[in-house]
C-alpha cells in the first residue's frame, strides 16, 4: 500500500506567499529534540519525537486523514457520511480534523476511564461522543468496541475507522513517521522507543526503519496490568488488570500490531510512567501526556539493563501533550488519591516552601543595624535567625539568637546603646537557589539550623527552617 503525502499540498505563489493549502499539510515533520536532564548520567544521545507539534496536538493526526482517504477511494464512504470510531481520544482528533474538512459527521465511543479534556476535546471538533464503561471484556456489547460496531450498522453511510484492525494505520507511520526519524538522525538511530496502543506506531515505525537498516532495535514499552508483555515474551495471554497511563496497553492483541518486529517490550508501572511525564516539563521544558513518560522511563530502564555506550542514539516516541492530561497527571491531588503522594514529595523545591509561608515577607538585617533593633524585629516577627544582606540585598550572613546570646554574655561584653550586629554575623550559612529539591534541604539540616534561599544575582529570596517543612509537609495533608 502506498498513501499519498499531504505535503504535496504547500502552496507557492508569483507573490512570495508561503502558506498551506489546509490544515492537513501541517501533520507530521515534527521536532526531535535532545533529552538532556532526565537522562543525565546515561551514555547514548536520546531524541524525543514530540509529536504534539501536529495540529491536533498527537501522534493520531497521522492516521486520521489516510484512513478517511482509502474508504472514499475504495467507495465505502461517500459524501455526507459519518466516521465512527472506538478511540481514547486522540484518533478522534485526528479523524476530526479530516472529516471537517471533506465535510463528513464523526461519532466517537470512548471508555469512562478518559480524562474529561479528550471528550470535551471532540465535542469541540463537533463529533458526537459516546461514554462506555471501561471495567468490561472486549467482547461485552457495553465495551466500546461493542458499541462503535453497533453505531455503523445502525448508522447508514458510515464506516468504521477501525484503527485496530486497519492496515492504514501502521502504514501511515510507515510512509511518514519513520521516513522523518530515518531522515533526522541521518540513518543514525539504533534504538527507537515506542509505547503502545494499537502499535500502529510501533509497527510502521519498526518495518521502515527495519528495512533502512535491520540491526536498528525495536523496544516496545507496555504498562504493568497490559497484556502485551507477557505475549510478546512468552506467546502466553494473561488476563489484563487496570492502570492508569492512557493510550498504551492493551487487553488483546490488536490486528495492527506486529510482535515480530519488536526485539524487546519493557515494562513500566504507573508511578514511574507519571513521575516522568512531570520531571519532563519541570526539567526539560516538554510538556508530554503520560504515555510518553511512560516510554522515557521504559527508554531510560532498557539503556540501563542494557549498559548502552556512547554510540547509541535512541529515539522516544512523544505522543501527545501534557494539556490533555490537566486534571490528572499534572493535579497533585489526583496523583495524591492515586497513591503517587510519597513520590510527589520528592519534587517539593525550595521555592515552593518558601511560597506557602505564611508571611510572604523576607524580614532582613544590614551589618549596620543597631543589636537592640535586630532583637526587636526578632521578636517581633517572632524568627529566630535573619538573613544580613548588604545595600544591593545580596547576601553577608545569618544573624541568630544563639550567636546573640553568646556575644552578649562573654564575658568582656559591655552593653552600648549604639552597639550593631557587626561581629555577630555568621557567614558560614547554606545557601541554595529556589529549585534546591526536599531531599537537599534535608541533608543541609542534618547539621544547620536554617537555609538561605539565594536567585542567580545572591539576591535573598527566603530562609527555610525544619518547622516551614514541617507546616508545608503538614499542610498537604488532607
Ligand atoms: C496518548 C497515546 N499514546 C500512545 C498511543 C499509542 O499509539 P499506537 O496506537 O500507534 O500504538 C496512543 C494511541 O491511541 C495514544 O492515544
Amino acid at each position: 500500500m502506498n498513501l499519498p503525502s499531504p505535503k504535496v499540498n504547500i502552496q507557492t505563489n508569483p507573490m512570495n506567499m508561503e502558506y498551506h493549502n489546509d490544515i492537513l499539510s501541517t501533520i507530521g515533520q515534527t521536532p526531535l529534540v535532545r533529552l538532556n536532564s532526565v537522562t543525565s548520567g546515561l551514555e547514548p544521545l536520546v531524541l524525543a519525537k514530540v509529536e504534539y507539534f501536529n495540529p491536533g496536538g498527537s501522534v493520531k493526526d497521522r492516521i486520521g486523514w489516510p484512513i478517511i482517504e482509502d474508504a472514499e477511494r475504495d467507495g465505502r464512504l461517500r459524501t455526507g457520511g459519518t466516521i465512527v470510531e472506538a478511540t481514547s481520544g486522540n484518533t478522534g482528533v485526528g479523524l476530526a480534523i479530516a472529516a471537517a474538512i471533506k465535510g463528513y459527521r464523526c461519532i466517537f465511543v470512548m471508555p469512562d476511564k478518559m480524562s474529561q479534556e479528550k471528550i470535551l476535546l471532540l465535542r469541540a471538533y463537533g463529533a458526537r461522543v459516546v461514554v462506555t464503561p471501561t471495567a468490561v471484556e472486549p467482547d461485552d456489547p457495553r465495551s466500546y468496541y461493542s458499541v462503535a460496531r453497533r453505531l455503523v450498522e445502525e448508522t447508514p453511510n458510515s464506516i468504521l475507522a477501525n484503527q485496530y484492525y486497519n492496515p492504514v494505520n501502521p502504514q501511515a507511520h510507515y510512509d511518514t513517521t519513520g521516513p522523518e526519524i530515518w531522515t533526522q538522525t541521518a540513518g543514525r538511530i539504533t534504538h527507537m522507543v515506542v509505547g503502545m496502543g494499537t502499535g500502529g506506531t510501533i509497527t510502521g515505525v519498526a518495518r521502515y526503519l527495519k528495512e533502512m537498516n535491520p540491526a536498528t532495535c525495536i523496544v516496545g514499552v507496555d504498562p504493568i496490568g497490559s497484556i502485551l508483555y507477557e505475549l510478546h515474551r512468552s506467546g502466553e495471554y494473561t488476563t489484563a488488570e487496570g492502570y492508569k497511563v492512557e493510550g498504551i496497553g492493551e487487553d488483546f492483541l490488536p490486528g495492527t500490531t506486529d510482535l515480530s518486529v519488536i526485539d524487546e517490550i519493557v515494562q513500566v508501572n504507573d508511578r514511574e510512567s507519571l513521575l516522568m511525564t512531570r520531571r519532563l516539563v519541570r526539567e526539560e521544558g516538554i510538556f508530554s501526556g503520560g504515555s510518553g513518560g511512560a516510554a522515557v522511563a521504559g527508554a531510560v530502564k532498557y539503556i540501563q539493563q542494557h549498559a548502552l555506550g556512547p554510540d547509541a542514539v535512541v529515539v522516544v516516541v512523544l505522543p501527545d501533550s501534557g494539556s490533555r492530561y490537566l486534571s490528572k497527571v499534572f493535579n497533585d491531588d489526583w496523583m495524591r488519591e492515586n497513591g503517587f503522594l510519597d513520590q510527589v514529595w520528592s519534587d517539593i523545591r525550595a521555592g515552593d516552601i518558601q511560597s506557602k509561608k505564611d508571611s510572604g515577607h523576607i524580614y532582613t538585617a544590614r551589618v549596620t543595624d543597631l543589636l537592640r533593633d535586630v532583637v526587636t524585629l526578632m521578636k517581633e516577627y517572632n524568627v529566630s535567625q535573619l538573613p544580613v544582606v548588604n545595600r544591593d540585598d545580596r547576601l553577608i550572613g545569618l544573624v541568630s539568637e544563639i550567636d546573640l546570646l553568646n556575644h552578649m554574655l562573654h564575658a568582656d561584653h559591655v552593653h552600648k546603646a549604639d552597639e550593631t550586629i557587626e561581629g555577630m554575623i555568621n557567614t558560614d550559612v547554606p545557601v541554595v537557589g529556589p529549585n534546591a529539591r526536599l531531599e537537599t534541604l534535608m541533608s543541609l539540616f542534618k547539621d544547620k539550623a536554617a537555609v538561605v534561599i539565594v536567585n542567580t544575582n545572591d539576591r535573598v529570596e527566603g530562609i527555610l527552617t525544619k518547622i516551614d517543612i514541617l507546616d508545608y509537609l503538614s499542610s498537604q495533608i488532607r
